[in-house]
């Protein structure tokens, strides 16, 4: 991470406060990410303080090693990993922190290799072979908490997780009554789906985890609700996060357990979303389309693939006074398929040299680069301006955040 414009191999300015509209005149060939430590650190806050439970942080939505850093820092002590290699890396990064493997089919070797090398602990499972793998990779370990996933409707989502993964009710009780036997700690958990638009889903979810408890008659120690908790894009924006928390504490009070069980959950995006934008460089202009040079094979996977929508300003000096309109994107690879439809508002008068930042791709944004066709992007690079859009306080840049919930 670079603090300003040496990043790009090009003159420094030296001033306090860093902005997209600067890093943009230093025209960077290349995308640039532009990174908020301060907003992953307020996210991480909000939920140290604020989920009376323990937040792991979902290691998938952004494996970087600095905003590893700064979760810890800010007080994530514990970490969902879900494969081999996520777990080598928070094992190097941050040797004080928790483990848990969530990942319910895993290899044989990644479970042996987590328990004996790292000190894993904690691991998920869906099925009565997974628990014998558990078993054998182990040794017969008697010192696991298990975590059973149910498999839950992600109906209040945007992004379905109920097809792949979890139990269903009617072998759950199975499940739960052979891990009862092996685990020292016995965990429910689920996942609602990523970007859940409603409380109201995990207030469903849980009754499945009630109804579970009760038909298998077994103690439970952890109840883990797992990620899907959102951020806010255009067209997509879910009330408080609060009011999720409210729910979830609430339905918890009222299960038969929770005197004994602990609450966990597994956030990715909402802790990382605002931490990354894009900045990006239009290289032609047809009608309302706008060739830009990142894409489907860059932070972009989602805008293309699953037509998720970012938050989009010209970063042009002085702005634009144009009316918006909307355009679709073209990413630099030669595929139609890189090709992300938007809507995106942008001054009608956008052209080819503009500068544009892409906002809230801290999550699965950054993660999902690849260098196909020799598409890559330039060295990240820290800003302290505000994110385009906050669940941790309202829309906030610009002008500067007046209404930042300071925490
Ligand atoms: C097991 C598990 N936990 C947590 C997460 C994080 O989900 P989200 O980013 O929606 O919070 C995921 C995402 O796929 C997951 O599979």
């Amino acid at each position: 991470m670079h603090k300003h414009h040496s990043a790009l191999g090009l003159a420094t300015a030296h001033s306090t406060a860093v902005t997209g509209v600067d890093i943009a005149k230093l025209c960077p060939v290349q995308p640039v990410t532009l990174l908020r430590p301060h907003a992953a650190r307020r996210a991480a806050r909000f939920f140290v303080e604020k989920f009376k439970g323990r937040s792991m942080y979902a290691v998938k939505a952004n494996p970087s090693v600095d905003l590893l850093c700064l979760l810890w820092e800010s007080g994530i002590t514990h970490y969902d990993v879900a494969s081999i290699a996520e777990v080598r890396l928070v094992a190097a990064t941050l040797p004080g922190a928790t483990l848990c493997f969530m990942h319910p089919v895993k290899a044989e070797e990644a479970i042996a290799e987590a328990y004996h090398t790292h000190g894993v602990r904690t691991f998920s499972l869906d099925t009565v072979e997974e628990l014998e793998k558990i078993q054998r990779a182990t040794g017969d370990a008697t010192d696991l908490t298990l975590c059973v996933r149910l498999r839950v409707s992600s109906d209040h989502s945007k992004l379905s997780l109920a097809s792949k993964f979890g139990v269903e009710a009617r072998e759950a009780r199975d499940v739960l009554m052979a891990t009862r036997q092996v685990a020292d700690a016995l965990g429910i958990c689920f996942h609602v789906g990523s970007q859940a638009m409603s409380p109201q889903a995990y207030v469903q979810a849980m009754g499945r985890v009630r109804q579970a408890i009760v038909e298998a008659g077994v103690t439970v120690d952890v109840v883990d609700v797992g990620g899907g908790f959102p951020s806010t894009y255009p067209g997509m924006e879910p009330p408080p996060l609060e009011s999720y928390f409210r729910a979830i504490h609430d339905t918890f009070e009222s299960l038969p357990i929770s005197y004994s069980a602990e609450l966990w959950c597994e956030p990715g995006r909402a802790l990382c979303a605002e931490y990354a934008s894009l900045l990006v460089r239009v290289e032609k202009r047809r009608g309302d389309e706008l060739y830009i040079n990142d894409g489907a094979y860059g932070a972009l996977f989602d805008a293309a693939h699953i037509g998720w929508r970012f938050p989009t300003t010209l970063l042009r000096e002085p702005e634009s006074e144009v009316r918006p309109m909307p355009f679709s994107f073209y990413g630099p690879t030669c595929d139609d398929m890189d090709h992300m439809a938007g809507p995106f508002l942008l001054p009608a008068d956008t052209h080819a040299g503009d500068y544009i930042e892409i906002g809230m791709l801290g999550a699965y944004g950054c993660a999902m680069r690849t260098g196909f066709n020799g598409f890559t992007a330039a060295e990240p690079v820290i800003v302290t301006d505000e994110p385009m859009a906050s669940l941790y306080g309202q829309r906030m840049n610009p002008p500067a955040a007046a209404n930042v919930i300071k925490l």
